[in-house]
């Protein structure tokens, strides 16, 4: 018998509760032994809660019960769950976590610390797609050339809602709170910091490279209006949140924005709460994983998958991977030399001369323009929709800086990435 203590049972550790009940008998037969849930921490006891395990708003409560086998932390947050996991690992007890915030920050320390003891996390990235082991172990003889894909639930049910039937951004967001997709703090979500977290995690597995939030390319969907939705579908484009990690040369671009992709390509068709993730290694050639990237029950599936393979094995896999660093490792490629092709919206004042000043402090920073559009509004002003051959990060930022100077133009001009 293997018994379980949950810290944090909401959304989705009401779903770990539940679905070991429901599926206790194929779960017993997986595992070779009968998975018990002993008790839960939660931090207000008086909430009214459909559970019959015992309860308490006390973590010393599972941290220091001897019968307690493996510490499952769902309660989010970094520091404080990074105390809870130390103590549980600290009391030689094996962990699952599905907290992608504290790994993105944590991650090396708690390799460390957890040694010879199980360190699980399947449900930290996309949800229910077991892509950790798709990543760790079944893809383990690759060098993986890139990751590419929808890592966040609640955005992209945000934009396949807001381009399907151009529902507002604010009642799409809520409306994803209340299915449970979305961090106790949406701004995670919006701001594309949950997708940076996963991708973080997802290249360590890959690359070996300890990089944090603060150092890589992020950003969100706040920005994106129905004038983006619609260029994008006149272009032939998706708008979706993509995660990107790609190998270039001893570098790896590590980055997170809204993206327009080719309406053909597999991601753009990738909608609703649904997660997709292309994993290209140089032997395997393309793998695409599908499924829940958000929801109670499909992040306790993973969460769960986690608990059975420590039930059969009890033994730690290196946590991140690699059991020893690799020689020469590599480094992590400056925000400012990515490349790309862009797209600029700029609300301008609709008068002569407009659009010849534009066009030339495009020319001076080297970039190329592919496509322009002029939306005329009832306002007398106007949104130039514009798209851009390759072109240099540092050379956009510095060109949408003059732009933002010019006295025709209305407000900060939006960018968004063309993969
Ligand atoms: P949630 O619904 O907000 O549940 C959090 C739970 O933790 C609640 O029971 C809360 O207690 C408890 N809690 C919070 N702070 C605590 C503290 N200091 N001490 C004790 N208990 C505390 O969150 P969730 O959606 O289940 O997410 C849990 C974790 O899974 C997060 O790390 C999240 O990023 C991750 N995750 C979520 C999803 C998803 O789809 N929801 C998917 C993948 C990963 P009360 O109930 O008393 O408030
Ligand atoms: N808030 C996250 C999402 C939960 O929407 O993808 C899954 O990690």
């Amino acid at each position: 018998m293997i018994k379980v203590g949950i810290i944090g049972v909401g959304t989705v550790g009401t779903s770990v509760v539940n679905i070991l009940k429901d599926n206790q008998e194929i779960i017993s037969a997986r595992a070779g032994t009968k998975i018990e849930v002993k008790s839960g921490v939660v931090r207000d006891l008086s909430k009214k809660r459909d559970l019959d395990i015992i309860l308490s708003d006390n973590a010393d409560d599972v941290l220091n019960d001897p019968e307690i086998d493996v510490v499952v932390e769902l309660m989010g947050g970094v520091e404080d769950a990074f105390e809870v996991v130390k103590r549980a690992l600290k009391n030689g007890k094996a962990v699952v976590t599905a907290n992608k915030a504290l790994l993105a920050y944590h991650r090396y320390e708690l390799q460390e610390l957890a040694g010879d003891l199980a360190f699980e996390y399947e449900a930290s990235v996309a949800g229910g797609i077991p892509i950790i082991n798709a990543l760790r172990d079944g893809l383990s003889a690759n060098h993986i050339q890139s990751i590419m894909g929808i890592m966040n639930g609640t955005c992209n049910y945000m934009l396949t809602k807001m381009s399907a039937e151009g529902v507002s951004y604010t009642s799409i967001l809520k409306e994803a709170q209340e299915l449970g997709y979305a961090e106790s703090d949406p701004t995670f979500d919006v701001g594309g910091f949950d997708a940076a977290h996963k991708l973080l995690i997802l290249a360590s597995i890959a690359y070996g490279i300890d990089a944090k939030p603060e150092e890589i390319l992020i950003e969100g969907i706040q920005n994106i209006t129905q004038d983006d939705i619609s260029f994008a579908k006149e272009f032939g484009y998706r708008i979706k949140l993509l995660g990107i990690a790609k190998k270039i040369g001893n570098e790896v671009e590590l980055r997170v924005h809204a993206s327009l992709i080719d309406e053909d390509e597999m991601i753009a068709k990738i909608d609703g709460v649904m997660n997709g993730i292309s994993v290209v290694g140089d032997k395997v050639g393309e793998t695409l994983y599908y499924g829940a990237g958000a929801g109670g029950d499909a992040t306790a599936s993973a969460v769960i998958a986690n608990i059975i393979d420590i039930a059969r094995s009890g033994k730690s896999k290196p946590m991140l991977g690699f059991d020893k660093p690799l020689e020469g490792g590599l480094k992590l490629k400056a925000i400012e030399e990515i490349e790309s092709k862009y797209y600029l919206r700029i609300n301008v004042s609709d008068k002569a001369g407009v659009l010849s000043k534009i066009t030339t402090i495009f020319a001076n920073h080297n970039i190329s323009i592919e496509t322009i559009l002029q939306r005329p509004s009832r306002d007398a002003s106007a949104n130039l929709l514009i798209s851009t051959h390759t072109a240099i990060e540092k050379d956009i930022q510095n060109m949408i800086l003059s732009i933002e100077e010019l006295d025709f133009v209305n407000s900060k001009p939006v960018m968004i990435r063309i993969v």
